[in-house]
């Protein structure tokens, strides 16, 4: 068996819940459900391999667009999901961190994912980053805000350099994107991480989000180990 390269910061766009319900006569919400399941499954999987990070995708900033029955069910998964796998997260020392604001969402959403995170604080395994209500194009504009306002109040110089923009990002405590996944077969990105992902191996699976396991998981580190990543370099010739 090939000694697979283990990436430090995993993210994925969740897509192809809809369809996976559509295919099976459910409703659009029941693939919502599934695939917030299927958050839970990866997750532990991705904690076993030691990954440090994992970054999903669940709520965009253009996702109010929907219906609404649909963001009202969407808002209202993360108590579902909690209140399910929460113990289980904690036994397996996993940390919940979320990217995106909160401040749109009802009170009973925010105040669950503020507890999540607020009960896992100091555990020390995976890195489990919901990206809710999220875009990046936001999150640059937000960056850029703050980095104007402390070169204003004198707190630092003009003059940034990469490592220190990316401080304002709302991803600066998490390890470089290594390999960014999408599920379902769109070969887009849909604002999700512009910045972080600039050096990341992409995958595009065909697999719906609800049916990608941790067989499509290891098949993707493998493809993920077999990459050549040269960071604008030439190839290690040893
Ligand atoms: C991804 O599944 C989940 C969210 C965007 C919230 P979709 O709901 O986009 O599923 P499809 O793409 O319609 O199948
Ligand atoms: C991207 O999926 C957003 C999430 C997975 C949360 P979408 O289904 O919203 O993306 P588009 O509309 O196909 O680009
Ligand atoms: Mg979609």
């Amino acid at each position: 068996m090939m000694q697979q390269k283990i990436p430090d910061h995993i993210a994925i766009i969740m897509d192809g819940n809809g369809r996976w319900a559509k295919k099976r006569g459910l409703p659009r919400t029941a693939g919502h459900k599934q695939g917030a399941e299927n958050i839970r499954k990866i997750a532990i999987a991705c904690n076993a391999l030691q990954v440090k990070a994992l970054t999903l995708y669940a709520f965009s900033t253009e996702n109010w667009k929907r219906p609404e029955k649909e963001v009202d069910y969407l808002c209202k998964l993360p108590r579902f999901f909690f209140k399910s796998y929460m113990a289980e997260l904690k036994r397996n020392n996993i940390q919940v961190l979320y990217l995106g604001e909160l401040d749109k969402f009802p009170e009973d959403t925010r105040n669950v994912i503020t507890t999540a995170v607020a009960e896992t604080k100091e555990n020390t395994g995976l890195k489990l980053c919901l990206a809710v209500n999220y875009g990046a194009r936001r999150e640059i504009i937000l960056a850029a805000q703050r980095y104007a306002s402390d070169v204003c109040e004198g707190k630092r110089s003009l003059s940034i350099d990469e490592t220190e923009f990316a401080g304002y990002l709302m991803t600066s405590q998490l390890p470089e994107v290594d390999l960014l996944i999408r599920t379902s077969g769109e070969l887009r990105i849909s604002n999700f991480l512009l910045w972080q992902i600039a050096y990341s191996e992409l995958i595009f699976t065909d697999r719906s989000w609800p049916e990608f396991d941790e067989e499509e998981l290891r098949k993707a580190i493998d493809e993920y180990t077999l990459r050549d990543r040269r960071f604008g370099g030439l190839k290690d010739e040893n």
